[in-house]
């Protein structure tokens, strides 16, 4: 039996007080509903279908890179979960089994389901339930004395004593196409709601004997949907720690878990050691026993191992080599290689440009489209003048240059191994190896 995925999002999402739908709020940097679409597309379904109303155009917008892989489902009327389950029932393959998620509920894990999807035979009804503390506004699962499961209740229609269950509904489901084909026409809205809850079918299964089987979640956080601002901020802290703990398990140390946030896939070395309020995001590998200080923002970077990234450094799109230090308050933007043994210091920004080893550019300059040969020394407030107002043009720069100091190098432009340029001068055009090239006004008068 193939799989089928019908995921949930055209909720308004009105407690967010936001002019985006709710799906498109982000935690870890990514979509809420980007999470989900993310894991199931590692379920390897034949098919995945999401239902949207709210603002649905935005959404499909956001999910446009995933192209054909997502088939949509326009739910017009916000009738309830199982109205809006019937609305995607034509688009899926009837022979398949389903697995119904939820736009809101981002971080549910490929675990959890596959293991569901595998437990849960082609017969039954599936549901995803949790133990809470709790419960409140959650659906209750309702068992009779052999602790079979006999219907699900919404809070609203609960009793008092249906309320003090803390067994909920995580509105995770796995049953058959052909099931639901059955039961959603038959669901009525005679509810506190007025709503065509989709928590109904599960006492339809039971009225014909059909199997339910439960299973849990991994970690409970999994199952948390996101209603509000509050919630979504709660639930970003939660993962964070989360992934903190996976990353500080594989021998990296974490001044403070709580204040480290992690927006993409991370691969970090041993004995590397992050200060607080880094944020890391993208694709970023870090080698071992690196130090990463305070405040520092890298995002889709490569740092080797035994590195000093310093305090408030911002570095983006860059492959820094081992034994490479880059700040305090230095920003390495995108297209740049920093061999090994560099030394990059405060106000340094570099863009597009290639520091072979040994290279050292202390202070306060501006380094783009350069190449610059091993062991080159670039003195404070060196700029490269890449840019003419209209192209920009490239500095090639030799082995065992010196650069003095607040000197300007005017691109295209090519300075060859050992020149030295003294400080302060305006070099506009190239520049012979072992030269000394200076443009100096002193004075005999003192
Ligand atoms: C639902 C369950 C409840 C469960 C809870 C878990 C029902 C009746 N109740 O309640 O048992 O404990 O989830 O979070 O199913 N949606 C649509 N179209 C609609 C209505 C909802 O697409 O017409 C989507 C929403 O965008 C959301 C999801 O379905 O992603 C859940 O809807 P919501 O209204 O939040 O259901 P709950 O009242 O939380
Ligand atoms: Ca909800």
């Amino acid at each position: 039996m193939g799989l089928s995925i019908i995921i949930l999002a055209a909720g308004k999402g009105s407690r967010m007080c936001s002019k985006n739908p709710k799906v498109l709020q982000k935690l870890a940097g990514k979509h809420l509903i980007e999470h989900v679409i993310n894991t199931v597309t590692k379920l390897q379904a034949e098919e995945t279908v999401v239902v949207y109303g709210h603002l649905g155009g935005k959404v499909q917008d956001a999910l446009a890179h995933h192209g054909d892989n997502i088939k949509w489902v326009e739910q017009t009327e916000l009738l309830g979960t199982g109205h809006a389950v019937l609305q995607a029932l034509d688009s899926i393959n009837p022979n398949n089994k389903v697995l119904i998620l939820y736009g809101d509920v981002p971080l549910i894990s490929f675990d959890t389901l596959n293991h569901f999807v595998e437990v849960t035979r082609e017969n039954q009804l599936g549901i995803l339930t949790a133990e809470v503390d709790n419960p409140a506004g959650l659906g209750r699962i309702i068992r009779n004395k052999y602790h079979d499961v006999m219907e699900i209740v919404e809070e609203k229609d609960a009793t008092d004593i249906q309320k003090q269950i803390t067994e909920i509904n995580t509105g995770i489901y796995c049953v058959s196409a052909n099931h639901l084909a059955q039961w959603l026409p038959e669901l009525k809205s005679n509810n506190a709601q007025a709503e065509y809850y989709l928590t109904d079918i599960v006492a339809m299964a039971r009225m014909q004997q059909v199997g339910i089987r439960v299973a849990q979640p991994i970690d409970i956080f999994e199952i948390s949907g996101v209603n509000t601002r509050v919630e979504l901020a709660q639930l970003e802290r939660t993962w964070q720690r989360s992934r903190a703990k996976v990353i500080m398990d594989g021998g990296v140390s974490i001044a403070d878990p709580d204040r480290i946030d992690i927006r993409g896939d991370v691969t970090i070395g041993q004995d590397t050691w992050i200060d607080n309020n880094v944020i890391l995001e993208g694709q970023i590998t870090i080698g071992e026993n690196c130090i990463i200080g305070p405040g520092c923002f890298i995002k889709d970077a490569t740092i080797g191992s035994n590195c000093k990234i310093k305090p408030y450094s911002v570095i983006e799109g860059a492959q820094i080599g081992s034994n490479t230090t880059v700040g305090p308050y230095a920003r390495v933007r995108p297209d740049t290689i920093l061999d090994d043994g560099v030394q990059v210091g405060n106000f340094v920004e570099i863009k597009a440009s290639r520091l072979a080893t040994g290279v050292k550019a202390g202070h306060l300059s501006y380094i783009g489209n350069a190449e610059i040969d091993a062991n080159c020394n670039i003195g404070a407030g060196v700029i490269t003048c890449n840019y003419d107002g209209a192209r920009k043009h490239k500095t090639e720069i030799g082995k065992n240059v010196f650069v003095g100091s607040n000197s300007s190098l005017v691109a295209p432009i090519t300075i060859e191994d050992g020149a030295t340029i003294a400080a302060g001068t305006v070099v506009t055009k190239s520049v012979e190896s072992e030269s000394l090239t200076c443009l100096l006004y002193t004075s005999d008068a003192a």
